[in-house]
């Protein structure tokens, strides 16, 4: 499966968010920075070690879009992986938007993470009709966008949904299944949600709109995943927890998950899904 996830102005939150996904679930899942005005999980995240270690500054996402010009295999996005947590490894995003210039053509990249073998999340960072990166946008089972409760947030969602969903339908001869996940703490998060989904509803994007998720707002579970601690008491982060229903709820978006066949709920409603109910 390859999850996308972006964002908007005024919505930060896409490269935690994609971190959250990937280290929040048993599956074996690669996360790849995929963000053209470049990243910073290579910084970020501490390596496997328990010493602080960095990560090497190479392979990123560049070495695997070049690679990906000229050959396709299953295993090629896994081969340029870094080791993060137990079941997540990581592929990071160069350091500058500069770097990503020679890189005209993002399709190739798009379709060497259609076809890995593993999980992938790729964290497209802000998007928008024309970005170079709509080919793995189009090429995803599901896209994500996060974005955060302030209304001028939302207003902006809903916005750049009404003119980017159509762009990937086109490209997909098929309607692109989006899930709109908003980042807020816990104790607000059922009613925020909810009112995200009204203030989508009347969007003609409604039938892409698979459901409203959540992410929880939480610095401190934010902090242990990047420092790679994921297990024990760390797994029942708000973060850790909230991403563990929202990969459930993706999962049944795309059809494939633990829940699609029971409970695959009607692309033109709003299920609300925190897991707080
Ligand atoms: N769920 C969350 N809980 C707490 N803080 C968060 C959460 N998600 C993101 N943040 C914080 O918001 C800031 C921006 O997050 P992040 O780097 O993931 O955004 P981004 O969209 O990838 O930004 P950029 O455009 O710089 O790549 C960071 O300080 C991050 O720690
Ligand atoms: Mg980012």
């Amino acid at each position: 499966m390859l999850i996308a996830v972006c964002c908007d102005r005024g919505a930060p939150g896409s490269t935690t968010s994609s971190l959250a996904l990937g280290v929040s679930t048993p599956e074996p899942t690669i996360v790849v920075e995929a963000d053209p005005f470049g990243g910073d999980l290579a910084l970020r995240c501490v390596a496997p070690g328990g010493h602080g270690e960095a990560f090497p500054p190479t392979p990123t996402v560049l070495t695997l879009a070049t690679e990906a010009r000229t050959s396709m295999s299953p295993g090629l996005v896994a081969s340029k992986a870094h080791d993060f947590t137990g079941s997540t490894r990581i592929v990071p995003g160069h350091f500058s938007a500069e770097m990503a210039a020679g890189v005209k053509n993002w399709a190739p990249l798009a379709e060497a993470l259609r076809a890995s073998s593993s999980r992938v999340v790729a964290d497209l960072g802000r998007i928008h009709s024309s970005s170079p990166t709509i080919p793995i946008a189009a090429a995803a089972d599901v896209v994500v966008m996060v974005t955060r409760p302030e209304v001028g947030a939302v207003l902006h969602l809903k916005d750049r949904l009404e003119r980017l969903a159509p762009v990937l339908a086109s490209i997909r001869n098929a309607p692109p299944i989006i899930v709109p996940v908003v980042v807020t703490p816990k104790r607000q998060a059922n009613a925020v949600v909810a009112e995200v989904g009204r203030m989508l509803a009347p969007s003609n994007v409604a039938r892409a709109v698979a459901g409203i998720g959540w992410l929880a707002l939480d610095p401190s579970g934010v902090e242990a995943m990047y420092a790679g601690q994921v297990a024990g008491k760390n797994a029942r982060t708000q973060l850790m927890k909230s991403a563990g229903v929202l990969n459930d709820q993706i999962s049944q978006a795309a059809g494939v998950g633990p829940y699609a066949a029971a409970q695959a709920a009607p692309v033109d409603t709003y299920a609300v899904q925190t897991g707080e109910a």
